[in-house]
């Protein structure tokens, strides 16, 4: 059986979760985030890996810009939780031009990315798949069609008209993600879709998987608990993409229950306090995740019957770490102590994480890593 629980007292041993996209800013943006502060929220929110995606100071892309990153994990990750790199799909993470140095840069990779940035060119992403498909890594998309983009920084719906604010359609993401997944059934690869936000986007990776495409999806937890209906006038509530409709948060919920959505990832985006204060305007996009994920989704979706527990683990640990572990041929054991009974206020400034934007501040939550699992992994 996959889902491995054992009650001693109110600790219940959970398996560590594996996040597959992840941003610690390492090297490049350390003001933001640092190896060592994002592995500490990693720890903090029970997780045994994570990925770190490539908007970066050098971006990954070849292996002498890659050997930075490897050199602080090394250094810095701390026992307890592994940071896993994701290359480049171009050089300079641009979405254009060339493709980063894949054959390099493969060993050392769980696969490709230019997360934040979408690729345009549909010849360059043939190309990119079938050199991933040789490599048997996947793309993990972030699917953005920057002509649709209009401007826009929240949900092109209800609260973007009645407050004169851009919007940014649910088109945007599903017209690539349409391509791509044809794309990926000419040639093979694996392709994994990144913060699935639209529900067209649920409805065609579900028609993509029953004609055999070898297609995964991730959403987040703010997509899953948040509509755009939730918008304060406040950068704590920008990210793309977008909180979307409520009919969007139905659609990724059921995706997630049934299978269609495979994993619950973090989409964890630190940045300073100054970058996150300019209002949903003019503030940078992106906010933290890590230390709330697990039990904001507990106490949201499984105590009150939406997802069972058993669901939850596997789109938070077991399905995650499947993958990264055919992605990358390692191993990712562990497992931490939670106390569910455990109750406590969602308060930014207690984060591990140097990130401090969340929509979540003031939330009531169930569910704590047990402290002395913060600092160390306990392994099976
Ligand atoms: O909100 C976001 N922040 N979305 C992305 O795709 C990139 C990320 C970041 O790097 O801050």
């Amino acid at each position: 059986m996959e889902h491995r629980s054992e009650t001693s007292g109110a600790i219940q041993i959970l398996p560590g979760f594996v996040d597959l996209h992840v941003h610690f800013r390492d090297p490049g943006f350390s003001f933001k985030e640092t190896i060592a502060s994002g592995c500490a929220a990693a720890r903090a929110g029970g997780y045994a890996a994570v990925c770190a995606m490539p908007n970066l100071n050098p971006p990954p892309d070849t292996l002498a810009h890659l050997q930075p990153q490897l050199d602080l994990i090394a250094r810095d990750a701390g026992a307890g939780t592994t940071a896993v790199p994701v290359g480049a799909i171009t050089r300079g993470r641009r979405g254009e031009g060339e493709l980063s140095d894949m054959e390099a840069l493969a060993p050392y990779v769980c696969g490709f990315s230019d997360d934040g940035t979408g690729i345009a060119d549909g010849s360059l992403m043939r190309r990119a798949m079938e050199r991933a498909a040789a490599l048997q890594k996947p793309i993990i998309s972030h699917c953005e069609e920057k002509s649709l983009l209009n401007g826009g920084y929240i949900h092109d719906g209800a609260y973007a008209r009645a407050h004169g604010h851009r919007g940014i359609c649910g088109a945007s993401e599903w017209l690539p993600l349409a391509r791509d997944l044809e794309l990926a059934r000419q040639t093979g690869c694996e392709y994994h879709v990144c913060h699935v936000s639209a529900k067209e986007s649920v409805t065609l990776i579900r028609q993509a998987k029953q004609s055999g495409v070898r297609v995964t999806a991730e959403t987040a937890p703010h997509y899953l608990l948040l509509a755009d209906e939730d918008l304060e006038e406040d950068g704590r509530f920008k990210m793309n993409p977008p909180l979307r409709a409520k009919e969007d948060r139905a659609a990724l919920l059921a995706g997630l229950a049934d299978g269609t959505i495979d994993c619950v990832a973090t989409d964890h985006a630190p940045h300073t306090r100054e970058e996150k204060s300019k209002g949903l305007a003019g503030s940078a996009f992106g906010i933290v995740g890590l230390e709330t994920a697990f039990p904001l989704l507990y106490t949201y979706l499984v105590k009150p019957g939406k997802l069972t527990l058993e669901t939850l683990l596997t789109r938070m640990a077991h399905t995650p770490r499947r993958l990264l572990e055919t992605w990358t041929g390692r191993a990712f054991p562990g497992e931490y102590g939670w106390d569910l009974h455990a109750r406590w206020v969602i308060d930014p400034d207690k984060f591990c994480s140097k990130g401090r934007a969340t929509p979540f501040a003031g939330w009531e939550v169930w569910g704590q890593v047990q402290p002395k699992n913060r600092d160390e992994r306990r392994t099976p």
